[in-house]
């Protein structure tokens, strides 16, 4: 690129004004209008009054004063690659998905990383899950995995997301912490919802301050639905593993780093990528049927609960890698919209009550986000295969339909559905009555957080330990960390122990009331 030379000219009226020197592609305005000067407005006299008249400058600072859209309500701060997938084993007996069914063939991707309770300009080693968002641009259209980290979550019903949002994030009278669980609401929430102890367990864990993002697992977290040419189904849980194996820092180095380098994650993958150096990660299924449903301890429709891989094998089925830096974090990173109702035909959903909510919600804030209903336009949105449909106007439309016919049926030509080769939803049956209920089969919040905690080696759960006890020490109200420790009585009485005696209570606080009775039979 010419190297941009300034100089002092002599403007229409004589006077003298800066510059810069010809040479080069020509500037233009919104109209592609070519501009003559950038370094000063019009004004009357040398240093009189700006003028209306220059629409240049007009259109520049109107421009920049919109040059911010809401950051995302979740999620926020992300940092985004493009890749490519490969099938290696084909699942054609249990799906009709050709990215899962076509081996050897290529499938364009684009994954974003994240944390979930920061803003857009908070640090990148705060304790957090990590999102791990995958688009899948499919030759039957965009399929999405929006998944975390870490393989259950924090509710069961997504009624509950706004309370766990607003709970973890900023308190909204003091505006902080942005990017911490460490404080009284979050663990006020965490200690009167019972069905977050699993979680609790993970996020306590080594996982949530990843040594960086070339270095998390992703899951699927829910139970989906794969779908074969019978219209048969069977269950599937997603899971991404790292080449480069799962590594963590510890807390002290995440404090010093988030001090030295806030950009820690992001510049670790763009340099990454950028040296040729491209990280991949494993394609791996779970994949089981009704009879495995039905005899499993837990509701596989319970997001709360994994299925341990001792009883289901994670199968690999292919792997990904992440080659291509984006050209414009904008346009690319902050404008990518996932959603978990991205799926395509041989992929589908199940009754997982925080599914079926996801499912309504990310549409739904995207279209505030993104600033209206054709996001799906934006190229990094939009699927690689033509898009061909009646949908038309709205703010920002770059494609509407062509010619005389917007409607369907019509007898002019042009797209119509398909029986055969169209999306079919699951032909599934359903009974009961309405009633706004929790299954009691989503009932045992603690066995499973024992399991979680008992099969980890003494060095994690010391870091568990550490970890609860420093967290629940940033909590001023004292009746919050016993109740706390109460439930911690109900996963590990050890662990308990550890925590109110760091915590420096005088005695120890009674168990919280489980529903049920906490197993001990499950093998760590
Ligand atoms: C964003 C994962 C639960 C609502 C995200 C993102 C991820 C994610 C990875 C970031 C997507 C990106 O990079 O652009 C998950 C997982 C969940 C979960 C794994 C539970 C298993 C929920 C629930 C709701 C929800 C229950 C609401 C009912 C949202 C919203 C966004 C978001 C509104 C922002 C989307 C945007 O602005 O583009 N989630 N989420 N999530 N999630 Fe979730």
């Amino acid at each position: 690129a010419p190297e941009p030379t300034y100089d002092t000219q002599v403007g229409n009226g004589g006077e003298l004004h800066q510059t810069a020197r010809d040479g080069g592609d020509v500037l233009t305005t919104q109209q592609g209008v070519p501009v003559a000067d950038d370094q000063n407005t019009l004004k009357v006299g040398e240093r009189g009054p700006h003028l209306l008249d220059d629409f240049h400058f007009r259109e520049k600072i109107f421009h920049f004063d919109h040059e911010r859209i809401p950051e995302r309500v979740v999620h926020a701060r992300g940092y985004g690659a493009h890749g490519t997938f490969t099938l290696n084993e084909s699942l054609e007996d249990v799906t009709v998905a050709k990215v899962l069914t076509e081996v050897g063939v290529d499938t364009p991707m684009f994954v974003r990383f994240s944390t979930v309770a920061g803003n857009k300009g908070s640090a990148d080693l705060a304790r957090d899950v990590r999102g791990f968002a995958a688009k899948f641009y499919t030759p039957e259209g965009n399929w999405d995995i929006v998944g975390n980290n870490i393989p259950v979550f924090f509710i069961q019903d997504a009624i509950k997301f706004p309370d766990l949002i607003h709970a973890a994030k900023q308190e909204p009278d003091r505006g902080f912490p942005q990017a911490q669980t460490a404080h009284d609401n979050f663990w006020d929430f965490i200690s009167l919802t019972p069905e977050s102890m699993h979680m609790i367990m993970w996020i306590m864990s080594d996982r949530t301050i990843p040594r960086g993002f070339r270095f998390i697992e992703g899951f699927g977290v829910h139970t989906f639905r794969l779908i074969n040419a019978e219209g048969k189904g069977t269950y599937v849980k997603f899971h991404f593993k790292p080449k480069l194996g799962l590594q963590s820092v510890l807390w002290n180095e995440a404090v010093k780093v988030n001090g030295a380098d806030p950009d820690f994650h992001r510049r670790d993958l763009w340099n990454a990528i950028d040296q040729g150096d491209f990280p991949e990660w494993d394609l791996g299924v779970q994949l089981f049927d009704d009879d495995f449903a039905d005899s499993f301890q837990f509701d596989v429709l319970d997001s709360t609960k994994l299925i341990p891989e001792e009883q289901i094998p994670v199968r690999i089925i292919g792997s990904f890698k992440l080659d291509r830096l984006v050209d414009n974090f904008f346009a690319e990173t902050e404008q990518v919209a996932f959603c978990t109702q991205n799926v395509v035909p041989g992929i589908g959903f199940t009754n997982d009550p925080l599914l079926q909510g996801r499912n309504f919600s990310y549409l739904d804030t995207q279209l505030k986000r993104l600033g209206g209903p054709n996001f799906t336009h934006i190229p990094v949105n939009a699927p690689k295969i033509p898009v061909k449909n009646y949908q038309q106007d709205g703010h920002m439309a770059m494609r509407n339909p062509k010619g005389r016919v917007n409607y369907e049926p019509n007898s002019w030509g042009g797209p119509r559905e398909s029986p055969t080769r169209g999306y079919r939803h699951f032909a599934a049956q359903e009974t009961g009555r309405t009633a706004k209920v929790r299954s009691s089969t989503f009932a045992d919040h603690y066995s499973q957080a024992r399991q979680f905690f008992i099969s980890q080696a003494e060095i994690e759960k010391k870091h568990i330990g550490d970890a609860l006890t420093f967290e629940l020490s940033k909590v001023i109200r004292v009746d919050i960390r016993e109740t706390m420790v109460g439930h911690l009585r109900n996963i590990d009485e050890d662990l308990a122990k550890t925590v109110a005696t760091g915590l420096g209570l005088t005695s120890m606080p009674p168990a919280a009331k489980a529903a049920v009775e906490t197993r001990q039979d499950l093998p760590a």
